[in-house]
C-alpha cells in the first residue's frame, strides 16, 4: 500500500500530559499479591517485593500509579493495610475472591511506588466507606503537623508526608453490579461534594477524579462537580472478536468516540463559579479546565485465566491496539490529562510472572518506547492511506506527531495495522527545517498471532530494530503490522 503523512511541526495543538504514561494496580487475583509482591520468594527484596517484577516496571518510567482500586475500592479500608504486619486483620476479598492478608497497604505501596518515581494516585470508598475516613487518609498521607493521623504514619515509620496529589472520588460508582450504591448521578454528585469537602479541608492542594460513565451519567456529574474536580474518569476497555484482527482497532476507534464525545460535555461547561465555592467551603476550587483520566485503559478479552479471567496473553495484534490507543492519546492531548493502564501484572497486564521468572507481553515494548521517545507537544499531522478491511473505513496507518520541549525534535509514531500489507509512506513536514538523518525506531513480530509466554520465558517475539535514514529522506518502506517511531531534529 501507499500513505501520505503530513505533518506540521509548527501547528503545536496541546502540551503532552506525561501522565498519559500512567499504570494502575489492584487487590485483585494476582496483581499484587504473587504479582509485584511475594514475601516468601527469593526473588524479593527485604520488604517482600520482587525485584525482577520491580525492574521492569521500572523500566517503563511510568510516572503515575493507581491503587488500591479499581472495583476492590469498594470494600477496601484503609486502615487495615497500616501498622504491625502481624496484627493487620485478615480480610475476604469480597469483590474478586480469595483472602487480603492486608501486608501490602499504603507505606509498602508508597515504598514502592516511590523506587518506580511514580507518583500515587489513590481511590477512596464511597461505598462502604465514609467521607471522614477518605479525609483520615489524605491526613495520613499528607499532612505534616501532630494530628492523631500523621503521628501514626510517623510511628510507623514514615517520617516525611506522601504529598498524595491525585484522588479518585471513588470507581465506577455508576455500576449496578458491584457492591456499590450509587446509581443515580444526582446522588454521587451530592455524596463527592461532602468527601471533596471533607479531603479538601485536609489537604485544599490535592486534585480529585471524577467517575465518568455514559453520556447522561457524565452530563450530570461534570455539572455538578467542575467546580472542585480537576479530572472526569473514563475507564476504556478495548476487545476484539476472535480471529478478526481489525475488530480490535474498530473497538479502539469506538473508545476515541467516547473521548470525542466527553470533550464535547466538557467544552459545553459553563464557567464555575469558584469564587463562591471557596467562600462557603475555605478551599480553593479547580484551577485550569477539567481534563479527562482514562484511569483505567486496556484490553480485555474473553477466555482469560485466573480471577474472573483476567490473565490475560496479548499478542502482536494487541501491542499494535495499545500503539493505536497511545497515538490517540496524543492526538487528544487538549482533553486527556492522565491515563493509567489496567493493570501492571498478572491482571490484564504487560508483565506476567510465576515463582521464577517474569515476562514481558508484547504490549510491554509500545508502552516502553512511546514512553521513552514521544515528544512533550502534540503536533497537527494527517494521514493518506488504504482502508483496513472490515472496519468503518478505518485507515491501515495510524498517526501521532509531536516535539520536544525545546521544539527541535519532531517524532511521528506510526502503526501500520494491515496484517499482510507493506506501505510505502510518503513524508511530508512542514513549518520547520529538518536537518539531520532520521532515526527509526521499529518493533515487529512474526505474526499478528505471535506471542511471548510463562511457558516459554527465554523467547521474546518482540523485534527492535534501529536504523537510520538520510537527512533528505522523504519515504519510509514500513513493513505490515509493525510499529515505528520516526525521529528527525
Ligand atoms: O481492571 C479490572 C477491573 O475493571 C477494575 O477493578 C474495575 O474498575 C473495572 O471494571
Amino acid at each position: 500500500g501507499q500513505a501520505t503523512v503530513t505533518v506540521n511541526a509548527a501547528r503545536v495543538t496541546a502540551d503532552i500530559s506525561p501522565l498519559i504514561y500512567g499504570q494502575f494496580i489492584e487487590h485483585l487475583g494476582r496483581a499484587i499479591y504473587g504479582g509485584i509482591y511475594d514475601e516468601n520468594s527469593p526473588l524479593s527484596d527485604k520488604n517482600g517485593f520482587r525485584k525482577d517484577v520491580l525492574e521492569k516496571v521500572q523500566a517503563l518510567h511510568t510516572p503515575l500509579m493507581r491503587y488500591p482500586g479499581g472495583t476492590v475500592t469498594k470494600i477496601y479500608h484503609w486502615k487495615d493495610g497500616i501498622g504491625p504486619k502481624a496484627e493487620r486483620p485478615v480480610r475476604r476479598n469480597l469483590i474478586w475472591g480469595g483472602e487480603d492478608n492486608n501486608h501490602v497497604g499504603t507505606d509498602e505501596f508508597m515504598t514502592w511506588s516511590n523506587q518506580l518515581n511514580a507518583a500515587p494516585f489513590l481511590t477512596v470508598n464511597m461505598s462502604t466507606g465514609t467521607a471522614e475516613e477518605a479525609s483520615d487518609w489524605v491526613e495520613y498521607c499528607n499532612a505534616s503537623g501532630d494530628t492523631y493521623y500523621a503521628a501514626l504514619r510517623r510511628k510507623n515509620g514514615h517520617a516525611a508526608p506522601y504529598n498524595v496529589k491525585y484522588w479518585g472520588l471513588g470507581n465506577e460508582e455508576a455500576a449496578k453490579e458491584d457492591a456499590g450504591v450509587l446509581q443515580d448521578p444526582a446522588d454521587y454528585v451530592k455524596k463527592a461534594w461532602y468527601y471533596a469537602k471533607l479531603m479538601k479541608l485536609q489537604d485544599p492542594g490535592i486534585e480529585l477524579i471524577m467517575v465518568g460513565d455514559d453520556e447522561h451519567w457524565n452530563k450530570t456529574i461534570l455539572e455538578g462537580l467542575h467546580p472542585i474536580c480537576n479530572y472526569i474518569s473514563l475507564h476504556l476497555y478495548a476487545g476484539s472478536q476472535p480471529g478478526k484482527t481489525n475488530s480490535l482497532f474498530s473497538s479502539v476507534a469506538k473508545m476515541e468516540e467516547k473521548v470525542i464525545s466527553t470533550a464535547a460535555q466538557i467544552k459545553a461547561l459553563t464557567p464555575a463559579t469558584l469564587d463562591t465555592f471557596s467562600k462557603w467551603y475555605r478551599f480553593p476550587g479547580r484551577k485550569g479546565p477539567v481534563k479527562i483520566a482514562l484511569d483505567e485503559w486496556g484490553i480485555w478479552e474473553s477466555g482469560g485465566k485466573g480471577a474472573y479471567g483476567l490473565e490475560q496473553t496479548y499478542n502482536w495484534n494487541h501491542a499494535l491496539g495499545v500503539a493505536s490507543f497511545l497515538n490517540m492519546f496524543q492526538r487528544h492531548a487538549d482533553v486527556i490529562g492522565m491515563a493509567t493502564w489496567a493493570q501492571t501484572v498478572n491482571v490484564l497486564a504487560p508483565l506476567m510472572t510465576d515463582e521464577k521468572t517474569v515476562v514481558c507481553q508484547t504490549i510491554y515494548y509500545p508502552m516502553a518506547l512511546y514512553r521513552q521517545l514521544c515528544g512533550s507537544r502534540s503536533v497537527l499531522s494527517t494521514v493518506n492511506c488504504g482502508v483496513l478491511p472490515d472496519t468503518e473505513q478505518l485507515p491501515q496507518l495510524d498517526v501521532a506527531s509531536s516535539i520536544d520541549d525545546a521544539g527541535k525534535v519532531l517524532t511521528i509514531a506510526l502503526v501500520n495495522r494491515s496484517a499482510t500489507e507493506n506501505i510505502d509512506v510518503q513524508l511530508k513536514v512542514e513549518g520547520a527545517k529538518t536537518r539531520g538523518q532520521w532515526t527509526v525506531h521499529e518493533l515487529n513480530a512474526p505474526s499478528m498471532d505471535a506471542v511471548n509466554t510463562l511457558q516459554e520465558p527465554g523467547k521474546n517475539v518482540v523485534e527492535h530494530r534501529t536504523r537510520t535514514l538520510p537527512a533528505d529522506t522523504r519515504r519510509y518502506a514500513m513493513p505490515a503490522h509493525s510499529i515505528a517511531i520516526l525521529q528527525v531534529g
